[in-house]
């Protein structure tokens, strides 16, 4: 049987998209979530847990999401999407084992209008989830252990449920009006794409470089994607556009976010769209009843 992937934040939205993926490409996961896995385990267990499972790599796609959460929770913020990343870099430097570590657009100040970043643009995070995220980039080691760092940005998909995307359809399902933020920027990828990509770089079908932008190349305003989207269903409630200030936040939101990449190649943006509002059309009675 191949050798099984360690799947950490297999619960999330992202995790829960490369647990379908890695299974239909035949590959087992040991999946580690909230309920069977602590980021508080010291260095030597860690070591000790992933060498019992003899897995081929680990892709860490847990994460403290949400930039109020993690600045109201700082401590625990740091701890899992900085602190605890550096622990997975030290187990795989010493069992030579290779990581993939998600990461994000938001480790750059992302208030550059009209500027979207490359992989050797120097950064500048202004949130606390940003600096957390980068801190788990693990700078120090990245070029001495198999450490592979991938940065998104903005993923919107089947599984990223809770997330601003799937909430503002959801309701313009409903033939509800929402209010989006047409100030707000991103280069959005599909979540079933962003999970391809990292199948198959773990399956050895492509290579990783060390620091990747997976990205759409394609910028676009939060509200202009819901508009694309909510016409592609026919949905029946209004979506005005309004400046990302009427939604109060803790901190200064990042508003032009957006990739591109040196190393790897545009991610589909059109096709995507267009498998999206296929998966919409098809689950749209679920997810009108969903809460
Ligand atoms: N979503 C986006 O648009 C986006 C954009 C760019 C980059 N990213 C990155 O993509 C990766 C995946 O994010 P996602 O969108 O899949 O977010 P998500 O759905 O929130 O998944 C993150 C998972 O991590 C878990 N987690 C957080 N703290 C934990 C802890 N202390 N112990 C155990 N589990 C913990 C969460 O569990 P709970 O739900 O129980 O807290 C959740 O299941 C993250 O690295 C994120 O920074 C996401």
């Amino acid at each position: 049987m191949a050798p099984p992937v360690i799947l950490i934040g297999s619960a999330g939205a992202l995790g829960q998209e490369l647990s379908s993926q890695f299974q239909a490409a035949g590959v087992p996961v040991y999946g580690l979530s909230r309920s069977n896995f602590d980021i508080g385990l010291s260095l030597p267990r860690l070591v000790e847990l992933f060498q019992k499972m003899g897995a081929r790599a680990v892709v860490n796609c847990l994460a403290m999401t949400g930039l109020d959460k993690c600045f109201r929770e700082q401590p625990q913020a740091f701890e899992a999407n900085g602190l605890f990343p550096n622990k997975l870099a030290m187990a795989c430097k010493i069992l030579n084992l290779a990581v993939i570590q998600i990461s994000t657009e938001n480790v750059f100040s992302c208030n550059i209008n009209e500027l979207t970043y490359r992989e050797d643009d120097k950064t500048l995070p202004t949130t606390v989830y940003g600096f957390s995220k980068l801190l788990g980039e693990a700078h120090g080691m990245r070029d001495s252990a198999p450490f592979y760092v991938i940065r998104f940005p903005l993923l919107y998909g089947p599984t990223h449920r809770r997330q601003i995307v799937a909430r503002m359809i959801k309701e313009v399902l409903r033939g509800n009006e929402v209010s989006v933020a047409s100030d707000v920027y991103s280069t959005p990828v599909y979540t079933p794409d962003a999970a391809s990509f990292i199948v198959n770089g773990v399956i050895g079908e492509t290579k990783f470089a060390a620091l990747t932008h997976l990205t759409s190349g394609h910028r676009i305003s939060l509200h202009d994607l819901i508009c694309i989207i909510a016409k592609g269903i026919d949905a029946k409630g209004k979506i005005q556009p309004t400046l990302s200030s009427r939604f109060p936040s803790l901190e200064t939101k990042p508003l032009h976010g957006g990739l591109q990449s040196d190393v790897a190649d545009c991610l589909p943006w059109e096709g995507a769209v267009t498998r999206y509002v296929d998966w919409i059309k098809t689950n749209q009675k679920v997810i009108i009843d969903e809460n």
